[in-house]
């Protein structure tokens, strides 16, 4: 079964718009659970724009599915996931002022860094997961450093989807099944979106878990949140 696990990012950003707290993050993690989400997904960025470090804290207790802390291993992040200790942290290699994660790790270049951030967090109980695209030396790599899973770095995907799915779809396949034979744990995100999102999980149905936020928070303002959560659900299915 694959995971749907909501980011919720896309939420603090309309708050954080007005300086109150319209809408309640908390109260969106607790729906986006009682509408099925089986896991919730938080980015928090150093100059927290999106959801801020504070918010991390308190959504800990009241996250009972997964709870999967993203981001770049800046000291501050490690030691906020440390005290939080989530089902999950995934390592991303954004830089501070990033819109968005545009690329993934290097870990042949990385490998002592991502080697001692992943001993760390595991030594703490928390699974490691380390964004990455579909580059079969640096999955086999990832492998070696020791990471529990890969979460596919799929813009590529989607923006050649329309186009031609077929081809968009092949290296991710041939990726994830590297990662598979290699006993990495595959999850997949970034513009996953009621179009894609099928095709993606029938070509690859050992996916443990996709995150997505940008287009199922904009799908919510159609749909509402519990039909949206529904529609991705089925995706998965
Ligand atoms: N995975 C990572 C590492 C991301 O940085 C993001 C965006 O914050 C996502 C997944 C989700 O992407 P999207 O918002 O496009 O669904």
């Amino acid at each position: 079964m694959t995971k749907l696990s909501v980011n919720i990012n896309k939420v603090a950003t309309i708050r954080n718009a007005r300086g109150g707290n319209v809408p309640d993050l908390l109260k969106v993690a607790v729906d986006c659970q009682s509408f099925g989400a089986e896991g919730i997904t938080v980015h928090p960025r150093p100059d927290e724009r999106h959801v801020r470090y504070k918010d991390v804290i308190e959504l800990s207790p009241l996250v009972t599915t997964e709870f999967n802390i993203e981001g770049y291993p800046s000291p501050s992040f490690v030691e906020l996931v440390k005290n939080v200790k989530p089902t999950q942290v995934t390592l991303v290699p954004d830089a501070p002022d990033a819109i968005t994660s545009s690329a993934g790790w290097d870990t042949i270049k990385y490998d002592a860094f991502l080697r001692e951030l992943i001993e760390d967090f595991q030594s703490a109980g928390i699974r490691v997961s380390i964004f990455i695209d579909t580059n079969i030396d640096n999955i086999l790599n990832a492998a070696k450093t020791g990471a529990d899973r890969i979460e596919l770095y799929t813009e590529p995907y989607a923006e050649a989807f329309a186009a031609d799915k077929e081809a968009a779809i092949r290296p991710f396949v041939e990726a994830a099944k590297a990662a598979k034979a290699a006993g990495l744990g595959v999850n997949a995100g970034h513009d996953l979106n009621l179009d894609n999102l099928k095709f993606f999980h029938d070509n690859i149905p050992w996916l443990k878990e996709v995150s997505i936020g940008h287009a199922l928070i904009s799908d919510a303002l159609y749909y509402g949140l519990e039909k949206t959560i529904r529609l991705y659900k089925e995706c998965l299915e």
